[in-house]
Order: C-alpha cells, then structure tokens, then sequence
C-alpha cells in the first residue's frame, strides 16, 4: 500500500457571514485529520436587519480574521512554522468579506514565504462528506445551501459535474424568507426545523414545481410565495400569527422542500447511475443538509437505490474552515500554488461548461 504524507494546513473562511479558521492535516489520499477549528458568527450584528449586511459582514471579518487564525494556531499547539500552506475562500461569495479573507492570507504569506491556495467555496462543501467518511471519487452530492442548489458528480479533487439546480432561490435562502414570513428569527433554517417539529405537514398542500419536468432542476420561489398567501388568508396584512398556525405552516413548507429533493435525488441518482455502478455513493452538503427531516428524507431515497449515503456532521455543513483547509490542501497536494495576483471572485461555477441556470443565484446573500 502507499503511504502518503501529510501537509498541515491553515484554513481561512469568510464569504458569507461566518469568520472562521481550522488547522487540518491531509495526504493526497485524502485522509485527514483535524487538529482545531474556530468560527465567529455574526448572527447578533445582522439580526436588527433580518439579513445579512454585507458591509457589516466585511468589516466584522477584518476584526476578526486575525483572532481566529491565532486562536487555531493556539487550539493545535502550533506554531505558524509548523504551517506547509494557508488555504483561503476566493469566492463565491460577499465580495467585501470574501476579500478580507484573501487579503489577510496574502499577508500572511508574504510575511511568513507560506505557499498560498485559493479555494473555491463551492468546492470546500462539495468535498466535506470526505472529512468524517472515507469515499472514492466520482459520487453524488447535493450541494443546498443559502446561496447555492446543485446536484454534483463529484470525479475529483477539482473536477465537478453539474447535473441540475434551482432556476431561483436557494433553499436556504427559501427557508430564511419563509421564516420571515412567518415572524421566526434568523437564520431561518433552524427556526423553522424547530417550529415543524410539532407542526402537521400535510395541513397546507403547497406547491412542489418542477416535479413533472424529467430533469434535476429545481425551484422554490413560488413555494415562499405561496407560504405568504397562506399566511395573509390566516392573519390579514396586520395581525400576529397564531402559533399553531405558525407550526403548521412552518412543517408543510419543510415538507414541501423535502419533496422536491426526495424526487429530484431519484432522478439524480438514476442519471449518476447510468454513468457509474462501482460502490456508487451519494451524499448531501451545505447549510441546509443540517436539517434533519432532509437528511432523513435523501437517506430514504439512497437506501431505495441500494446506494451508500453521508451526510457530513452539522458543524462541517454550515460554513466552516475544516472544508475550506480540506479541499485547499487537496489542491496543494497536487501542485496548486497561487501568487500574489489571486483575485476575489463573486461568481465561480464549478462547472464552467453547463449553461447558467436561468435566474439562479441571482438573489440571496451569496448571489
Ligand atoms: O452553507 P451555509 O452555512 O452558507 C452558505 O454557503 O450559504 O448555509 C447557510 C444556510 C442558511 O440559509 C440557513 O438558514 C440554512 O443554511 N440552514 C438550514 C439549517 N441550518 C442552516 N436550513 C434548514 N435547516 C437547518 N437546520
Ligand atoms: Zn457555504
């Protein structure tokens, strides 16, 4: 067997709304291990404004950064000496916040003569189900988060395959509208999980689009939509609403969009097939997949393909440095050094010859 040795790598985050910093140990094989990881979230700084603000955002991450990198270093008894790369988000993202990151990892670097790779975000939550689970490249992914939807063949360390996506809205993005319509707080996602959970999901038959088109595509803007239709035949424009309401309404949309992923995952799953039959393996990722009844849901759909099924832990599916100084010391393992001139990028599809989805990612805090 070959061994392989192991690279130590600073990871750096800040595309959204979360500052974070891990140390990780990784060998071209892809094993790993992670000696620290930290995150400042600025829920707090954002909530008055019922999103994310992206000059706030930018700033918050220039006072952060720093305390962070430190802290990990700290947490990993290790000096930057020990350090073989810095891996930073370069998007997409927040320009202001994703630039923060890149320039303090350039700073870093000139200082210290590390080497410096550039990430794609994208890229850094495509690959985390490899972190807690030994899997072969190519598999399924789902990556739903607050600004991304797409089904991926992932076939290796920098090379993705789109099948599909949202023609609109993200999903967490779906979810964190939805929970404003429902006076919940922010972010949605876990507001509105915990208000489902003693709600009736078949009170409120709302729609499901796209379900009848043969494709992977998908779209939750009309679902958001109809949520707030329901909501204004209950309440009127003025009046609070009823709590029970509140469940009800909160577990019918989580239904819903566990729906739309359920037969969507079929028709995935059943394209990714066709293509490969070794130990095929499917997982999901990003901020939503830290919702159980999604979890649940796509783990069904994989156990009735006979496939094998991940979904990483919850701290590496919301935003994170592990996955960022994963899928970073991948790329340096292989070669990837960037120089000086590594630029922030908004936009960065990781499937460069699919056409754009006709209005996804347009909105939404990481459009
Ligand atoms: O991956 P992430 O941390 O940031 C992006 O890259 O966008 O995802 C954040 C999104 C938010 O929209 C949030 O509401 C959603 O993930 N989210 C959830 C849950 N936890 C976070 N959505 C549904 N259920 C959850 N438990
Ligand atoms: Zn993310």
């Amino acid at each position: 067997m070959l061994e392989f040795t192991f690279s130590t790598i600073l990871g750096i985050e800040s595309s959204c709304d979360d500052t974070a910093a891990a140390i990780i140990r990784v060998n071209k094989a892809g094993d790993s291990q992670t000696c620290s990881s930290t995150i400042f979230d600025q829920q707090n700084l954002h909530a008055p404004f019922g999103g994310v603000v992206p000059e706030i955002a930018a700033r918050a991450h220039v006072e952060k950064i720093d305390q962070c990198a430190r802290a990990v270093l700290e947490q990993a008894k290790l000096s930057l000496k020990a350090v073989d790369a810095v891996a930073v988000t370069a998007g997409p993202g927040l320009i202001g916040g994703v630039l923060s990151g890149v320039m303090f990892a350039k700073g870093l670097c000139a200082a210290s003569q590390l080497p410096l790779v550039g990430v794609n975000h994208l890229a850094g939550h495509a690959l985390s189900p490899r972190i807690t689970e030994p899997i072969d490249f190519p598999y399924l992914t789902l990556l739903i988060s607050g600004g991304h939807c797409q089904f991926l063949i992932v076939e290796g360390y920098n090379k993705f395959r789109r099948l599909g996506g949202t023609i609109d809205d993200a999903p967490g993005e779906a979810f964190d509208k939805t929970a404003r319509i429902l006076q919940l707080p922010q972010p949605g996602g876990p507001s509105i999980e915990t208000a489902a959970e003693a709600g009736n999901p078949e009170r409120f038959p709302l729609p499901r689009p796209l379900l009848f088109r043969d494709d992977c595509n998908m779209s939750f803007s009309g679902l958001k939509t109809a949520v707030l239709h329901c909501r204004e035949r209950l309440t009127g424009r003025k009046k609070e609403l009823d709590s029970t309401d509140q469940r009800d309404l909160a577990a019918s949309f989580q239904k819903a969009v566990c729906d739309i992923f359920t037969v969507k995952s079929k028709k995935a799953l059943t394209e990714f097939l066709s293509l490969e039959q070794y130990e095929p393996f499917f997982s999901v990722v990003g901020g939503v997949a830290a919702n159980k009844a999604v979890r649940v849901a796509l783990k069904g759909v994989a156990n009735d393909f006979g496939v094998r099924f991940h979904a990483p832990p919850f701290d590496l599916c919301t935003d994170n440095a592990v996955m960022i100084g994963y899928a970073g010391g991948l790329a340096f393992l292989n070669g990837q050094r960037d120089g000086f001139d590594l630029s922030a990028k908004p936009r960065w599809p990781l499937d460069t010859l699919q056409p754009h989805l006709i209005g996804s990612g347009r909105k939404g805090a990481k459009s």
